[in-house]
């Protein structure tokens, strides 16, 4: 795995619409223990919320999360981006997260998607959406098939499952929205962000 996820059990998926909010933020989470952080491109302000938390929080790892296209790579790269995060691989975007030199998760469900990803080189793999597709179970499947490929699994992740999947051989870490509630995030309440992110933390 790569360096930099050693160690990492919980990834928060942050949906960042106001730029304002991204240090503070990400000054949250790590407080609360969480410093390795994924911005996803679903906002327009999210790569100056990439920027932002690379030059004025350096405790933090930040990575860009829901890269659909290779012009995505370039944008997350170009705004400080240390890891890239896919929730579905096709061969340009494979191209475009190797050509990177960035750490990359391509995202996959099915089996024959986990076996194109392991044959163009991943390892570690996205599994999203996760509680949509079999959650714990098919991990626990892709455990005895897939041996050296690793799962982080999103999508339905919880403080109440999280440990579930951590049990797991073959996932290191999980991702998710859970630690950060959308009403403390409105409110700007990063108090309550880095308890959640504690709680999330001991997961
Ligand atoms: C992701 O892209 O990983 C998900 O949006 C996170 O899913 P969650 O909001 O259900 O945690």
């Amino acid at each position: 795995m790569d360096a930099i996820f050693r160690g990492v059990r919980v990834v928060p998926v942050l949906t960042i619409e106001r730029e304002a909010d991204a240090v503070p933020l990400a000054r949250a989470l790590a407080r609360g223990g969480l410093k390795l952080l994924e911005v996803t491109l679903r906002t327009p302000a999210a790569p100056k919320a990439i920027a932002a938390i690379a030059r004025e929080v350096p405790e933090v790892v930040v990575g860009a999360g829901t890269v659909l296209r290779d012009a995505d790579v370039a944008r997350a790269k170009a705004a400080g981006a240390r890891f890239l995060v896919s929730p579905g691989l096709t061969q340009e975007l494979a191209a475009a997260g190797l050509a990177s030199e960035l750490p990359y998760l391509p995202g996959v469900v099915t089996p024959s998607e986990v076996i194109l990803a392991r044959d163009l080189g991943f390892s570690l793999l996205k599994f999203y959406p996760a509680a949509g597709a079999g959650g714990v179970a098919t991990l626990r499947n892709y455990a005895l098939v897939f041996a050296g490929t690793a799962f982080c699994p999103t999508g339905g992740v919880s403080a109440e499952n999280a440990g579930d999947y951590l049990a797991l051989p073959n996932v290191p870490m999980v991702g998710g929205s859970w630690m950060v509630p959308a009403a403390a995030l409105a409110a700007g309440d990063w108090d309550a962000i880095a308890a959640e992110a504690r709680r999330a933390a001991a997961c």
